[in-house]
C-alpha cells in the first residue's frame, strides 16, 4: 500500500484495488501479449477516454514494436448506469484490414460498448481481433463475451480511478475505489 501513502482521495470510501496490484497485473498481461504476438504486427486500439491510463502503462510493458490507434465512444454521460446507446465520438485514424488488432478497454460492465465496438471493427476485416480489459464486472453481461486478456474481475459496483471517471472526475487516481455516497449527492446538487 506504499503507493497510497495516506493520500486516499477524500471522496473515496474504499480502495478496491491498489496501484501496486494494478501494476503487477499489467506486467502479467503484457508478458502474455508479448508472447502471443511475437511474430505479428500488433495494433493497439484504445477506447477513450477511460482506457488511456491503462493503455499507457500496458504498452510500455509490451516488448514488441506496436502501433497505436484510438476510438472515442460515449455510453454513459455522467450517470452510473449504461444508457444502452453507444455513440462514436472519434473513429480510427488508420485502416485495420488484415491487421492484428487488440482492443484495449478500461472496464466491461453491461458489455454493450465492447459488443458494439467488436461488431464495428470486425466489419473492417482485421486479421485478428481480441479484447484486453483491465476490469470486468463478470456476470453483468446480457450477451456472453470472450475476453482474451482479462485483468481483474470486480463486483458490480460503480468504481472510479485509474482512468475511470464519475462526471469526468477521479481519472487520475492511481488505484480504483468506490465513492462515498456524499460524492454523488454533491454532484446532483
Ligand atoms: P458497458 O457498455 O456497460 O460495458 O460499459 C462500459 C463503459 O462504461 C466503460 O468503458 C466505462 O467508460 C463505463 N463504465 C462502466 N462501469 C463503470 C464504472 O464502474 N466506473 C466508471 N465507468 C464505468
Ligand atoms: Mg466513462
Amino acid at each position: 500500500m506504499t503507493d497510497l501513502g495516506g493520500r486516499i482521495h477524500q471522496d473515496v470510501g474504499e480502495v478496491l484495488i491498489t496501484g501496486e496490484e494494478i501494476q503487477e497485473k499489467i506486467a502479467q498481461l503484457a508478458k502474455q501479449i508479448t508472447d502471443d504476438y511475437r511474430d505479428k504486427d500488433l495494433l493497439l486500439v484504445g477506447v477513450l477516454k477511460g482506457a488511456f491510463v491503462f493503455m499507457s502503462d500496458l504498452a510500455r510493458q509490451i516488448n514488441l514494436p506496436i502501433e497505436f490507434d484510438f476510438m472515442a465512444v460515449s455510453s454513459y454521460g455522467s450517470a452510473t448506469k449504461s444508457s444502452g446507446v453507444v455513440r462514436i465520438l472519434k473513429d480510427l485514424d488508420y485502416e485495420i484490414t488484415d491487421r492484428h488488432v487488440l482492443l484495449v478497454e478500461d472496464i466491461i460492465d453491461s458489455g454493450l460498448t465492447i459488443s458494439y465496438l467488436l461488431r464495428y471493427l470486425e466489419a473492417r476485416r482485421p486479421a485478428s481481433l481480441e479484447i484486453c480489459s483491465l476490469f470486468w464486472k463478470k456476470g453483468e453481461q446480457a450477451v456472453p463475451l470472450e475476453v482474451r486478456y482479462p485483468g481483474f474481475e470486480i463486483p458490480p459496483v460503480f468504481v472510479v480511478g485509474y482512468g475511470l471517471d464519475y462526471a469526468e472526475k477521479y481519472r487520475n487516481l492511481p488505484y480504483i475505489g468506490v465513492l462515498k455516497p456524499a460524492a454523488y449527492q454533491a454532484e446532483s446538487g
